[in-house]
């Protein structure tokens, strides 16, 4: 039994949620759940959460956040993941909460999450999610352009007085895919560092908005910690404040071959800087969203049919449907068979999705154990940005999320059904 777990230590990605092991019927295991009888009882496509992996990953950034700098804050980038239960554990695990629409907004409020402790985004706010943010109470709003500054004065009148960010965009860009680069001066988002003074500027004639501090996110999914310090730098030039954001962006490993900083290496190069150029008695607030939750999940489907022509295609029950991201940004995942999932393997197979476009593969050229419909196929790190994407192309209805911990597993949230799919339609179908 040790040398079988050994064997199996060695043979899995460590990519896998933490406490993903191959059980004694040599099948995956995920938080002590096996993932062929999670299938059975949840179906698939479903988004199994390593509940333990999630919580604990939340836990070490607070904790090593809050060893480096005394007065700090780890804020959730809600939009990764933004489920009712995984509010709610990182809200227990002393996270605070960024939403970036009055929809999260909505889910982050319905979770039980500290008003005070939520962060507004939006570059494009309207004044409903204005108003809905004053109205609750919440912590901070991230202005974001002079129309947005303009909206939230308006917004503001007649309460109490907001505190706000104002977000300067450094003019530094890490390497990413461009579609999810946000710190290049041509960008959608934030202020110039020149606008940020005037817009510091108007509002210090603002007594219903209370300007506090700045916000910097340069980007998502990178993996070199230069830019971040850069961009540090970069603001600093704007003054002293009492609170910095400075945003989330630190990469995950979505392949074994894979070596993005460790978290302990990206706060000491952030907080190393911040503490340079930004001073010490700062309030430090930072908004993880992939680093938190991209590892902590598995997606597992079903293989429906496999064809070989010049290649072997490996059809399943999901695809870009429950996982955009390969078709979005070019994302590679890997994947195994779940039923035995250290079987030699040497077969090049496209794991590709059930919708009706070429373009659907979840993973292209993945070596496959001789795979066979009714196989069910395991894709590690779905956590970020995959249920937050999920769709309903081909009126596909949208995957659930299961949580596991210590063997027990929870569904938290249930498959779409079709009668979901026509919820919102308002024909009456009863006439003939
Ligand atoms: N703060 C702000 C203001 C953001 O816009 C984002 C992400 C974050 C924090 C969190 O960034 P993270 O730590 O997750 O990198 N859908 C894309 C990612 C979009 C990121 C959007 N903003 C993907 O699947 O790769």
């Amino acid at each position: 039994m040790i040398a079988l777990m050994t064997a199996t230590a060695a043979g899995l990605s460590p990519v896998f949620p933490r406490g993903t092991r191959v059980n004694e019927r040599g099948r995956l295991e995920i938080a002590g759940c096996d993932a062929v009888e999670l299938v059975a009882e949840f179906g698939s496509p479903v988004y199994v959460v390593a509940e333990d992996d999630l919580r604990s990953r939340a836990r070490a950034f607070v904790r090593a956040l809050a060893d480096r700098h005394r007065d700090s804050e780890v804020v959730f980038a809600s939009k990764a993941f933004p489920c009712t239960a995984v509010y709610r554990a990182l809200a227990e695990e002393g996270l605070g909460c960024d939403v970036a629409s009055g929809g999260e907004l909505y889910l982050a409020l319905r979770a039980g999450v500290d008003p005070g402790r939520i962060y507004l985004h939006g570059n494009a706010k309207s004044e409903a999610e204005l108003q809905e943010a004053i109205a609750a109470g919440v912590g901070y709003i991230v202005l974001d352009s002079f129309d947005d500054l303009e909206r939230c004065v308006k917004v503001s009148r007649g309460g109490s007085a907001q505190k706000v960010l104002l977000r300067v965009t450094p003019d530094v860009a890490g390497a990413t895919h461009h579609a999810i680069s946000t710190g290049q001066a041509d960008s959608k988002f934030g202020f110039t560092v020149q606008e940020a003074a005037a817009a510091a500027s108007r509002l210090s004639s603002e007594s219903r908005l209370e300007l506090v501090g700045l916000h910097c996110h340069i980007g998502s999914q990178l993996l070199e910690l230069d830019p971040f310090v850069a961009a540090i730098e970069a603001i600093s030039g704007l003054g002293r404040f009492q609170v910095y954001n400075l945003g989330g962006g630190l990469g995950a490993a979505y392949g074994g071959a894979a070596s993005p900083p460790a978290v302990e290496d990206y706060l000491d190069a952030l907080v190393d800087a911040a503490h340079r150029w930004l001073g010490d008695e700062i309030r430090l607030v930072l908004e993880p969203g992939r680093a938190l939750v991209a590892n902590s999940t598995v997606t597992l489907y079903t293989v429906q049919t496999v064809k070989r022509n010049v290649s072997t295609w490996v059809a399943v029950d999901g695809g870009m449907s429950d996982n955009l991201r390969p078709m979005l940004y070019g994302a590679v995942y890997e994947a195994v068979v779940a039923d035995r999932p250290l079987a030699p393997a040497s077969e090049r197979c496209h794991l590709a999705g059930k919708h009706c476009e070429s373009g659907d593969v979840i993973v292209k050229d993945v070596v496959l154990a001789d795979p066979v419909a009714g196989d069910v196929i395991a894709t590690p790190v779905t956590g970020a940005y995959g249920y937050a994407l999920a769709n309903n192309y081909n009126s596909v209805p949208r995957a659930p999320v299961v949580f596991c911990r210590e063997g027990a597993a929870r569904l938290v949230v249930r498959r779409e059904t079709y009668e979901d799919l026509a919820a919102r339609d308002v024909v009456d179908v009863t006439e003939a």
